[in-house]
């Protein structure tokens, strides 16, 4: 079981267990975490939905393998149907990030209305460097956050960056030790059980209304690019300089 799902005390926890192989997620997994965010709306014991992983790893992104063999091929893939159902939450959504969280695992929290992160925490959007695009609307709200230079350092260049800088950017509300990250994040999740519970849907989608629209273009815009490029002598020469341990060598391309 690479997720697990539970519910207690009013907070359904999503958690990715899949730590040998540092939690990448498979169409598997997206369509087991779309199906959980899915049943958290309908059930009324549900007051939010917590998002973890494992001690010193949040996700370490699409899984490359998955990338490789079977590539999403249409709306209807399990990848962006978790999107969909992660945008669609109607509850408030906390995630609680230790140890790396790479591409998807950052755009997520993009998407998330409460983040903590730890201090081991080390966020990354490394699209680029595997021949491939932002995705998951994150042209559209990194540029947003921060402006477009330092957008530029994390969707060009790729660069990793920290739970401090994180919050500075404003994806992130905290940054706290590691083994209180969970702890955190489940006391702000558990105070949803003393609010109105359809005053707080009712404020989230009015925070949101706003940009829906355009995020939900922009993520089917990214994603016709990125499935395409997925397909690209670019990507491949990625996807296997990652199982080669290698660097990749994109010289031959113009
Ligand atoms: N897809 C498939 N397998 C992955 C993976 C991914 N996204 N991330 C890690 N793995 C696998 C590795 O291939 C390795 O498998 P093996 O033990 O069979 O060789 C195992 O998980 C452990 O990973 P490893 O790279 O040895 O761990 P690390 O601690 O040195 O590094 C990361 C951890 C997360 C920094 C590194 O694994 C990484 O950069 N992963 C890829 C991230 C990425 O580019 N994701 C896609 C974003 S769009």
């Amino acid at each position: 079981m690479t997720i697990k799902t539970a519910t207690v005390n009013g907070v359904m926890t999503i958690e990715i267990a899949r730590p040998e192989k540092k939690n990448a997620l498979t169409r598997v997994m997206y369509q087991a975490m779309c199906d959980a965010l899915i049943a958290a709306n309908a059930d009324k014991a549900v007051r939010s939905v917590l998002i973890q992983g494992q001690p010193g790893i949040f996700t370490s992104g699409n899984d490359i393998e998955d990338f490789m063999g079977s590539p999403p091929r249409d709306e209807e893939a399990p990848v962006f149907q978790f999107m969909r159902a992660l945008l669609g939450c109607e509850k408030p959504v906390i995630a609680a990030v230790n140890g790396a969280a790479i591409g998807i695992g950052t755009t997520l929290l993009l998407h998330c209305d409460f983040v903590y992160v730890a201090d081991d925490a080390r966020l990354a959007m490394p699209f680029v460097g595997l021949g491939l695009v932002p995705e998951f609307g994150s042209s559209l709200v990194v540029p947003r956050l921060m402006g477009h230079v330092k957008a530029a350092e994390k969707l060009l260049l790729g660069d990793p960056f920290t739970g401090a800088d994180a919050v500075e950017c404003g994806i992130a509300n905290a940054v706290l030790p590691a083994g209180e990250v969970v702890n955190q994040a489940r006391r702000v999740a558990e105070r949803f059980n003393h609010l109105a519970p359809s005053a707080v849907r009712e404020s989230k989608r009015l925070m949101r209304r706003h940009s829906i629209e355009q995020l939900q273009e922009t993520i089917r815009v990214e994603a016709e690019i990125f499935g395409a490029r997925l397909r690209s002598p670019e990507a491949m020469e990625a996807f296997q300089a990652f199982f080669q341990k290698r660097q990749p060598d994109f010289s031959k391309f113009d």
